[in-house]
């Protein structure tokens, strides 16, 4: 039989880190060809839609400033979580984030469902002095986004980037992306018809997100960020509609 010969398998180190090989080789392609097809492991999920090129600045600055390293946007289901951050994470909340921004490390909460959690103004003053607003806290400041101005005139090739790698941006998003970020975050977006709201949808927030009108700073395009994580999906109206999925 042929664990008799396993201990043929076991003094010798080239067979045995040949069958390991092989071992692994079959976890691997099991785990990752799925991967190659992900459009059909993803339930689509009424709402998620792409970021708007403003949103995506501030993703770009999140990446850039390493908020991941200190918090992770995925909520696990499990009840504590449940309880503390709202409902579990979807697949399809993230799927168009490249990279993904799970993250592995909670020094602070998780960011996944922040936005509309507190007002913009909270959010300017807690990324000036964190210990303003939570004393304990050990975030630090990032007060100087204030100041910088949001790089707009490369949003085009973001987008298209991204599109590259599957996120349906139309010609019409990338030609206009670097006006539908400063109409955004000035708030000119409601009479701007024909523009941003037409090509992101209605539910999009378009203010001055810093409290400074003359400058779309990085602050602004942050803001609209965090203020758009995990509010894509509507879960009070999908409840009704389908138990079971969400
Ligand atoms: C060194 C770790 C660390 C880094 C880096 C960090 N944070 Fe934090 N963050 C924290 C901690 C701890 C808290 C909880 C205390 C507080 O609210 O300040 C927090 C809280 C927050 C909150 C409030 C969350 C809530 O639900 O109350 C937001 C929003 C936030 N951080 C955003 C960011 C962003 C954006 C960045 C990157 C620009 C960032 N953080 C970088 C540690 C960090």
């Amino acid at each position: 039989m042929s664990w008799m010969n396993h201990d043929k398998l076991e003094k010798n180190s080239l067979l045995l880190l040949g069958f390991i090989i092989v071992v692994v080789l079959i976890g691997g392609i099991i785990e990752i060809i799925p991967l190659f097809r992900q459009e059909t492991v993803i339930e689509p999920v009424q709402g998620v839609r792409p970021y708007t090129p403003l949103e995506l600045a501030g993703y770009n600055i999140y990446i850039r400033e390493g908020c991941y390293n200190c918090h992770s946007q995925q909520i696990r289901p499990l009840r504590d979580e449940v309880v503390r951050y709202g409902h579990y994470s979807l697949a399809a909340e993230s799927m168009y984030d490249h990279p993904f921004q799970w993250g592995s490390k909670r020094t602070g909460p998780d960011l996944a469902r922040v936005g509309g959690k507190y007002s913009d103004e909270w959010h300017v003053a807690h990324m000036i002095e964190p210990r303003d607003l939570v004393p304990e806290s050990i975030m630090p400041s990032y007060s100087f986004l204030m100041h910088k101005g949001a790089k707009l005139h490369d949003l085009p090739e973001h987008l298209k980037a991204l599109r590259a790698v599957g996120v349906p941006y139309t010609d019409d998003m990338i030609k206009m992306a670097a006006k539908d970020a400063a109409v955004q975050a000035t708030g000119e977006a409601r009479t701007d018809t024909g523009g941003l709201i037409e090509r992101y949808g209605d539910k999009v927030i378009a203010r001055d997100f810093d409290g400074q009108p003359g400058i779309v700073s990085e602050m602004d395009a942050l803001i609209a960020y965090l203020q758009v994580l995990g509010t894509m999906v509507d879960f009070e109206a999908a409840k009704d509609v389908d138990e079971g999925v969400l």
